[in-house]
């Protein structure tokens, strides 16, 4: 028995190799990869290339071209800000579902895979809800229970129509914080301690038992001195590796991968590393919101390209870092850039002193960059034996 599911094992893997390595045919011309769509070139993988989606930029008429790329460049898509807990319930009670709905429609239009971004963050709360808590109205029993029915509402009402949830955000402070050594930080482990990761990922497996459920963080592409009081991939690990031996169900692990080209930055074993290492937890793992800024500096404001294609190559280089390792690792099932064009990027309104951009992989008239160019390469020259289809994983229970 044990033989005959080897053997069919092999067999499927020898199909698949085979398969990977089988150009598509088109009458009479010769297939041109480099014509296909980053979303198309990921699918040869298993991989889902993604985006996040601004629903202003997505609804603005004098806009299409945003709205043409997003509908066909990608095969996944992320609500940049619409699934929040500010946007869903900006007054008590009262969900505004009319965006989160949109969204997922647009997906469902262009066969795309939807992340929800994000059940629990301590970020774009509704004030009715800090405030609440911050004047003592809303006590301690009280907010774990919205919190509770907050996950529950929305991960039932998306049930069936998101491959990925991004349950928790961000839960663990950086190096730059008070106090240094590293720690659970923010409004919910202020507020209900750090218990309230395994109870986010409970309620959202018992509202939405099919989603694949992450952790997502920033600053954690590589591990640095392993040492969990000062290096945060370490301590997101051991995070990790507690709440699954505690039967907790978390599925994934989501790698943010903001960098910027001023930084030293990692090579592409490291990432790989990291990405094996949370594998080894158990967990699929993924890129969801990369962007690589720099520095605005006043040369690259004038346009003095000098200054500007050092930058253009560098950030490249970093968008493939990360690609590199995503194929190379087999659980790494989506890489998705946060917002795809310089015109639409959280980047310069984020960081203004100095100004920082050109983070994305289209320029501000939706002109590819060179990022564009190198992620595509990357999908394109990558194959086995390096190179394997993604796992195929099941949601934990
Ligand atoms: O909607 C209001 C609008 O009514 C108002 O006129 C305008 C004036 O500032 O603000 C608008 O809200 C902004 C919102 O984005 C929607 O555009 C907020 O000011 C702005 O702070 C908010 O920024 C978002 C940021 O999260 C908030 O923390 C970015 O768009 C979004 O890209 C960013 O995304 C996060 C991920 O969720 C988690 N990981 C980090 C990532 C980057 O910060």
């Amino acid at each position: 028995m044990k033989v005959r599911r080897w053997m069919t094992a092999g067999a499927v893997a020898v199909a698949t190799v085979a398969a990977l390595n089988t150009v598509p045919a088109a009458a009479g011309k010769p297939y041109d990869p480099t014509s296909q769509t980053l979303g198309a070139l990921g699918l040869r993988h298993g991989l889902q290339v993604g985006t996040a989606i601004s629903m202003d930029a997505l609804n603005d008429a004098d806009d299409p071209q945003y709205r043409k790329i997003a509908a066909t460049e990608f095969s996944s898509v992320t609500a940049e800000n619409v699934m929040k807990w500010e946007s869903l319930e900006p007054t008590r009670g009262n969900y505004n579902w009319g965006p989160a709905d949109q969204l997922v429609d647009f997906a469902k239009r262009n066969r795309q895979r939807v992340r929800g971004h994000v059940l629990v963050w301590h970020n774009q709360l509704p004030e009715w809800l800090t405030g609440g808590v911050a004047d003592g109205s809303i006590s301690k029993p009280e907010l774990r229970e919205l919190l509770r029915r907050h996950i529950t509402t929305v991960a039932k009402r998306y049930q069936g129509r998101i491959w990925q949830w991004d349950v928790v955000n961000e839960a663990v402070s950086d190096p730059w914080d008070t106090p240094p050594t590293l720690h659970y930080k923010g409004f919910w482990a202020e507020h209900l301690g750090p218990g309230y990761l395994a109870d986010a990922f409970r309620w959202a497996r018992a509202a939405d038992p099919k989603a694949l459920l992450y952790y997502n963080d920033y600053n954690i592409e590589a591990f640095g001195s392993g040492n969990p009081a000062d290096d945060k991939t370490q301590f997101v690990y051991d995070m990790l590796r507690r709440l699954r031996a505690q039967g907790v169900p978390v599925d994934g692990v989501g790698s943010q991968g903001h960098l910027g080209t001023q930084y030293g930055n990692y090579n592409t074993f490291q990432v790989t590393e990291a990405l094996r290492r949370f594998t080894s937890l158990g967990l699929v793992t993924a890129f969801t919101e990369v962007d690589v800024r720099s520095q605005l500096t006043e040369g690259v404001r004038a346009g003095d390209s000098e200054e500007i294609n050092p930058r253009l190559q560098a950030s490249a280089a970093n968008f493939s870092v990360l690609m590199k390792a995503c194929l190379a690792v087999r659980s790494c099932l989506s890489y998705t850039v946060w917002g795809f064009s310089d015109n639409h990027s959280w980047v310069p309104g984020w960081f203004d002193d100095p100004p920082e951009g050109l983070a994305t992989i289209y320029d501000e008239n939706y002109q590819p960059k060179l990022a564009y160019h190198e992620i595509k390469s990357d999908l394109i020259l990558a194959g086995p034996p390096y190179v394997l289809p993604r796992l195929a994983p099941k949601p934990r229970r």
